[in-house]
């Protein structure tokens, strides 16, 4: 029998807006004090780690394999490999599946996974012509011959270059690809402020009670150690469905319905997940918050509906699963945005929907979009794209604990039309 994989525990930097309290510090920063104390916090012995698995989306150009760095820069014995992992928004998901296959093949028993984003930190690209003078100038042994590399550059060569959240197949940003959803499914701005507002709450409530204090770490950010970062800073506890009504549409300014206020934001933190073989953990006597029942990765035409990849992987999921959607007490689905979010929901209980697209003759199910993200989601929380899927199999793993439930569903929907569905069980 393949081995379970134990979720030990999980623990994650708070999210921040970008351009804010993390603004000075790389993705790389953020993964090492999540991973630094996620160690600490679970006391476990750092030479028994066998490898790091990271998800990250906008890699550094000077250090692209974030999860080897990890180890180099936190003083991790240095014999422990690390590889990254990039499946946009699903990147934490899928090193949470590398390293539980891994773990099943008896390969590993102890590995560290997880993800990090700076959206502070993007790389700034220089055009075309102005980096083959640079290359060229590079080449020259003379003062002059570098000088005359450049002879051909115009002012409009040295505009920068950044990187878009846009489909290369599609051109679209995924903004305009959710407006395009929330106009193809008729999901009005009143549900998407509505079910925004229910996140914001939601995480607010949460904050307030504690109930992050586990998953949560504090942040005391350097060089100068001045600012102490202890929640995320993208929670607004005041907001109403008036002050969101008010906000102008962003991706479609003329008919939109998606404003800043119903998309996840663009954010900067890292989250990491400590897993072990369920031989290992119950060995050793460590009380772990869940475990990996299973996971489905699938993928859709980005062409078609962009961010419904989650619901051509739930049914996979569940079935490997061997349960049904109502086994399932705990739902956490990614909130890229709330247009999203209620596409997927729609689609994952409409019959038509099942028969056209998934070849199946049933819907997979109906959920109700207030039974699910109890402690808020991305549009509240922020959506660090590498890290938010180690935040969610934290959050779905520490409710089952608190609430009971047997089993929990993290669906999380990526660029490139894909999407995972991951279930969790309690015991
Ligand atoms: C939508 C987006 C463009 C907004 O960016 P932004 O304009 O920098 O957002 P801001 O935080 O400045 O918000 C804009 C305004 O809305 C207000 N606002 C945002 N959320 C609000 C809320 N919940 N309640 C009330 N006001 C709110 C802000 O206060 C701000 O007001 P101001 O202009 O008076 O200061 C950006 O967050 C984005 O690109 N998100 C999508 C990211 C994405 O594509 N992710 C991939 C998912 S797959």
């Amino acid at each position: 029998m393949p081995s379970r994989t134990a979720i030990i525990r999980g623990l994650r930097t708070p999210f921040a807006k970008s351009g804010t309290v993390f603004a000075r510090l790389t993705a790389l920063d953020l993964a090492k004090m999540a991973v630094t104390e996620l160690i600490e916090r679970s006391g476990i012995d750092p030479k028994t780690i066998q490898e790091v698995v990271f998800g990250n989306v906008i890699p550094s150009v000077k250090a692209p394999n974030i999860a080897r760095e990890i180890v180099l820069g936190t003083g991790l014995p240095r014999k422990i490999p690390g590889y990254t992992i990039g499946k946009a928004c699903a990147s934490a998901n899928q090193a949470i599946a590398a390293a539980s296959d891994m773990i099943s093949r008896g390969y590993a028993d102890t590995v560290i996974a997880g993800g990090s984003e700076s959206l502070s930190d993007i790389p700034i690209l220089f055009s075309k012509n102005f980096s083959d003078a640079l290359v060229t100038a590079s080449k020259q042994k003379s003062i002059s011959g570098k000088l005359g590399s450049f002879r051909k550059i115009r002012p409009k060569d040295l505009a920068p270059d950044a990187p878009a959240i846009a489909e290369s197949t599609t051109g679209l940003t995924m903004g305009e690809s959710a407006e395009k959803m929330a106009k193809e499914n008729h999901i009005s701005r009143e549900e998407q402020d509505k079910f925004a507002l229910q996140s914001h709450k939601r995480a607010a409530a949460a904050t307030a009670s504690g109930r992050f204090k586990d998953e949560v770490m504090t942040v005391v950010v350097p060089p100068s150690f001045e600012t102490v970062v202890e929640t995320d800073n993208l929670i607004r506890a005041e907001t109403s469905l008036e002050q969101l009504a008010k906000l102008k549409p962003v991706f479609d300014r003329k008919y939109g319905t998606i404003t800043a206020g119903n998309s996840s934001p663009l954010t900067d933190g890292a989250a990491a997940v400590l897993l072990m073989s369920e031989e290992k953990a119950k060995a050793e006597g460590y009380k772990p918050i869940g475990y990996l029942k299973s996971y489905a990765f699938a993928a859709t035409d980005p062409f078609d509906q962009l961010l419904q990849g989650p619901v051509f992987a739930l049914p996979i999921a569940l079935e490997r699963a061997g349960i049904t959607l109502k086994d399932i007490g705990v739902i956490e689905m990614h909130e890229a945005f709330a247009a999203q979010v209620l596409s997927n929901i729609q689609w994952m209980g409409s019959k038509k929907i099942a028969q056209e697209k998934l070849g199946r003759s049933e819907p997979i199910g109906d959920i109700d979009p207030t039974a699910i993200n109890r402690t808020g989601g991305s549009v509240a929380i922020g959506h660090p794209f590498g890290a938010t899927g180690a935040r969610i199999v934290t959050t779905v793993c520490n409710e089952l604990q608190r609430t009971g439930e047997q089993y929990g569903l993290v669906t999380v929907c990526a660029a490139g039309g894909m999407g995972v569905a991951m279930v969790l069980e309690r015991e």
